[in-house]
């Protein structure tokens, strides 16, 4: 199967195509990344490639409790003894960055305030270890100086990742509701200023942020995240620039020339109705590099059966939760074991490191 098989990304060669889908796991006390993630990571190596859980780039990013961040120099240590694990342990690792702009509360994230596109709030409530649940903040729409350094702490912290933690590349998270995606989408995006109306506007802030990550540590080394169609974290999933923008998207991706796009398919695990378009196609048909796609895959054919349509690389979040040895399990086509979703956001190792 050629899921099996190895496959050139960048710079680095993965053993196989199956790649660790980013997954938060909240255990990264006082966000700083610990030997208890490291065990973790290192777990599951058998992955071609592992792509870490959302990693805020500055401490205005932090929103949920205990996600780590790339911001400090403990926190740049503690990504090196992950990095030098899971190499140790014959995979690649990248890590994704993860502003989480208005999703946030203003006891998790202490060294800072809560900024968005725009001061449009999330309705409900989000954990914080302190308070219990709390609504959500309303965001501070950022300043174009805001902008420019939020930037900067994006490549910033993939500069540090790459040259001082031995990380082989990071991931934008530009999908699912965070910052990058606050910018794209016209629900939480409704600046009148050049990051703000047309598509293309809203496009800036992501395509300026991958150009300042890409001039630090080199296109190849850069992937992004994208969730076309996707809804949550109250985005709107169908409006009538969807097709127009992911097309104009991939097509500036292109000419970047970034080391992958990772699409996120909401569909599955996150609610999202049915795409009103193919709009896997279209991002495939203006996109000639590596394309990660996924969601729900729990099998090799089904997995195999991705890469036969067209995409590069397979991701698999949830079964690798709960199977570290998930690579072995599915080459042999072995009965998985199931994740404890009860346990996904604690801090502790139960339902962490302990799945067999
Ligand atoms: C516990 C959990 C945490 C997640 N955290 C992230 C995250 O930090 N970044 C991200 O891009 N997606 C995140 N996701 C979404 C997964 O990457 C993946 O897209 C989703 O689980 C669907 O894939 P699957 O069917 O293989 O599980 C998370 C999913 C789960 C279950």
């Amino acid at each position: 199967m050629k899921l099996f098989e190895s496959f050139s990304l960048g710079e680095v060669i993965l053993k196989n195509r199956i790649v660790m889908a980013p997954m938060t796991r909240s255990r990264a006390i006082n966000n700083i990344p610990n030997s208890l993630m490291a065990e973790y990571y290192g777990q599951r190596s058998g992955a071609g490639l592992i792509i870490t859980e959302g990693t805020s780039p500055s401490a205005d990013g932090v929103g949920y409790a205990r996600i780590p961040g790339a911001y400090s120099e403990a926190q740049i240590a503690g990504w090196k003894a992950i990095a030098d694990t899971v190499h140790n342990n014959g995979s690649k690792i990248f890590v994704q960055l993860m502003h989480c702009g208005r999703a946030s509360a203003k006891e998790n994230i202490p060294e800072g305030i809560t900024i968005a596109p725009s001061a449009v709030q999330l309705s409900g409530e989000i954990h914080t270890d302190n308070l219990g649940m709390q609504a959500y903040d309303i965001p501070k729409e950022m300043t174009l100086e805001e902008i420019a350094t939020t930037q900067n702490a994006y490549a910033n912290s993939s500069k540090n990742l790459v040259e001082n933690a031995n990380m082989d590349g990071i991931e934008l998270h530009a999908a699912n509701g965070y910052l990058l995606d606050q910018f794209l989408n016209p629900n939480s995006n409704i600046r009148t200023d050049e990051y703000g109306g047309d598509y293309k506007n809203r496009a800036r802030f992501v395509l300026e942020t991958v150009q300042k990550t890409v001039d630090l540590i080199g296109s190849n080394k850069v992937g992004i995240r994208l969730s076309p169609y996707g809804v949550f974290n109250e985005m709107l999933g169908e409006h009538n620039e969807v097709v127009v923008m992911f097309t104009y998207l991939a097509q500036e991706l292109a000419k970047i020339g970034i080391a992958y796009i990772h699409i996120a398919d909401q569909r599955v695990a996150m609610g999202a109705p049915e795409f009103a378009t193919d709009i896997k196609k279209t991002i495939r048909d203006n996109f000639d590099g590596v394309i990660i796609g996924g969601g729900n895959v729990d099998t090799s054919q089904k997995g195999e059966d991705l890469l036969n349509i067209n995409y590069d690389l397979v991701y698999v979040g949830r079964p690798f939760i709960s199977n570290p040895n998930l690579v072995e399990k599915l080459k042999n086509n072995s009965e998985l074991v199931q994740p404890d979703f009860d346990t996904a956001y604690t801090p502790e190792a139960v339902g962490y490191t302990d799945y067999q």
